[in-house]
C-alpha cells in the first residue's frame, strides 16, 4: 500500500495557505487512499528564535486544527515529531550523507538566514540542517509520496537525492519519495504582497488569513487585498498577481477554474466579496470543531500519544537498518 508522510511546523498560527496548499488534501484525499502519517514537526519550530511556551501551545493547536479539519485517527496517524526519537536518530546519519553546500543552496535557508542576519540575530545551525531533518522525517517511514505546497518541493527533492545516495553507498534501505502538489492552492500568496507566499511567520498579519481568524477579520483582510489599477478582472499570474491569487483562492473553495471565474466578474470588488464569503464558509465547520476540541485537550493528547506509538513502530526497523548499513555496531 502506498505510504504518505507530511508535516506542519508549529512556528506560527496555521494559515489559509497551509490549509489550501496541503491540509485540505490530506483530509479529503490522502488519508482515504493510502497509509498516511501527518506530523506536527515541532523540532523544526526550534530552528529560529522561539518562545518555549508558545511552541508548546502552537503544537497542541496545530494538532487540534488537523483533527478539526477532518483528519481521522482511525484512518491515519497523527503525531508530534519530538515524540518519536527515530527522526533525530536518522537525521544524525543523513547529516553524514548530505553536504554542507547542498544544505546552503536551499531557498528557504537563504531567505530565513538573510532575514535573521538583517535583524541582527544569529542564525541557528539547525536552520541549515533543517532540510536534512525533514529528509529523515520522510525517509524513516519509507514514504512513497509527500503532499506539500510548492515552497517545500525543493526539500523533498533533497530527500530524494539523499535516499538515492544512501542506497547506492550503503545498501537499499530507503524508498525514494516523490512530491505531490495540490492541483489548485499549491501557492497561496500574501493578500497585501502578492509577490510573496502567505506565511505563518510573515512580518505583517494584514495579508495572512489564519484558520482561527474571526469571520469579520477574514472578510476585512480579503476585502483589503491588493489588486491593480487596470479595469476588469482577468486571470494573469504574472501581470495581475493580486487578482490571480484571489481567483485561485476562490477556485480552491468552489472547485471552478480560475479562468472561468475571471470571466464572471466585472470588477475586483465583487470578486473580493465572493472570495471573502467562500473562505469564511470553507472554514466555518473547522472553526466549530476546533472550539469543541480545544475544550478537550486530553483527547488531542491521547491521539498524539497513540499516533506516536504507531509511528515509532513503523520507523524503528528502517532506522535500525540504516544504522547497521552505515557501519554502526548493533547493540548487543
Ligand atoms: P509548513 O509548516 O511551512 O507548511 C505546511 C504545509 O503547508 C504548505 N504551505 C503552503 N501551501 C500553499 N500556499 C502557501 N502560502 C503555503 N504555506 C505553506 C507547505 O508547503 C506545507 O506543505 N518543512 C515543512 C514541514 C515539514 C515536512 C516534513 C513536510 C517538516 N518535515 C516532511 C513534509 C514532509 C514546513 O515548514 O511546512
Amino acid at each position: 500500500m502506498t505510504r504518505i508522510f507530511s508535516g506542519i511546523k508549529p512556528s506560527g498560527h496555521v494559515t489559509l495557505g497551509n490549509y489550501l496548499g496541503a491540509v485540505r488534501r490530506w483530509v479529503e484525499v490522502d488519508q482515504h487512499r493510502a497509509e498516511a502519517l501527518f506530523c506536527v514537526v515541532d523540532l523544526h519550530a526550534l530552528t529560529v528564535d522561539h518562545d518555549p511556551a508558545r511552541v508548546r501551545r502552537l503544537s497542541r493547536q496545530a494538532a487540534s486544527l488537523l483533527l478539526a479539519a477532518g483528519l481521522d485517527p482511525r484512518l491515519c496517524t497523527v503525531f508530534a515529531q519530538s515524540h518519536v526519537a527515530e527522526h533525530a536518530r536518522l537525521s544524525c546519519l543523513l547529516e553524514c550523507v548530505a553536504s554542507e553546500a547542498e544544505a546552503r543552496r536551499m531557498a528557504e535557508y537563504a531567505e530565513r538566514a538573510g532575514a535573521a542576519r538583517r535583524a541582527g540575530r544569529g542564525v541557528r545551525l539547525s536552520l541549515l540542517t533543517y532540510p536534512v531533518l525533514m529528509a529523515a522525517d520522510i525517509l524513516g517511514y519509507r514514504a512513497d509520496e509527500v503532499p506539500v505546497g510548492d515552497d517545500q518541493a525543493e526539500h523533498v527533492e533533497l530527500a530524494r537525492e539523499l535516499a538515492v545516495r544512501f542506497n547506492q553507498r550503503y545498501g537499499a534501505v530507503f524508498v525514494v519519495p516523490r512530491v505531490t502538489l495540490s492541483p489548485v492552492g499549491a501557492r497561496v500568496m500574501d493578500l497585501r504582497e502578492p509577490a510573496v507566499a502567505m506565511g505563518k511567520s510573515s512580518a505583517s498579519a494584514a495579508g495572512v488569513v489564519y484558520l482561527l481568524d474571526e469571520p469579520e477579520v477574514i472578510a476585512r483582510k480579503v476585502m483589503a487585498a491588493v489588486t491593480d489599477d487596470e479595469p476588469g478582472v482577468s486571470y494573469d499570474r504574472e501581470g495581475r498577481a493580486g487578482l490571480a491569487n484571489l481567483l485561485e483562492i476562490l477556485s480552491a473553495c468552489t472547485g471552478k477554474e480560475p479562468q472561468v471565474l475571471a470571466e464572471s466578474y466585472g470588477d475586483a470588488e465583487a470578486l473580493k466579496r465572493d472570495t471573502a464569503e467562500a473562505v469564511v464558509e470553507a472554514l466555518r465547520p473547522l472553526r466549530a470543531r476546533h472550539a469543541g476540541l480545544s475544550a478537550d485537550p486530553g483527547y488531542v493528547d491521547g491521539v498524539l500519544r497513540e499516533g506516536a506509538a504507531r509511528a515509532r513502530e513503523l520507523a524503528r526497523p528502517t532506522v535500525d537498518a540504516a544504522y547497521r548499513a552505515i557501519g554502526l555496531l548493533p547493540p548487543g
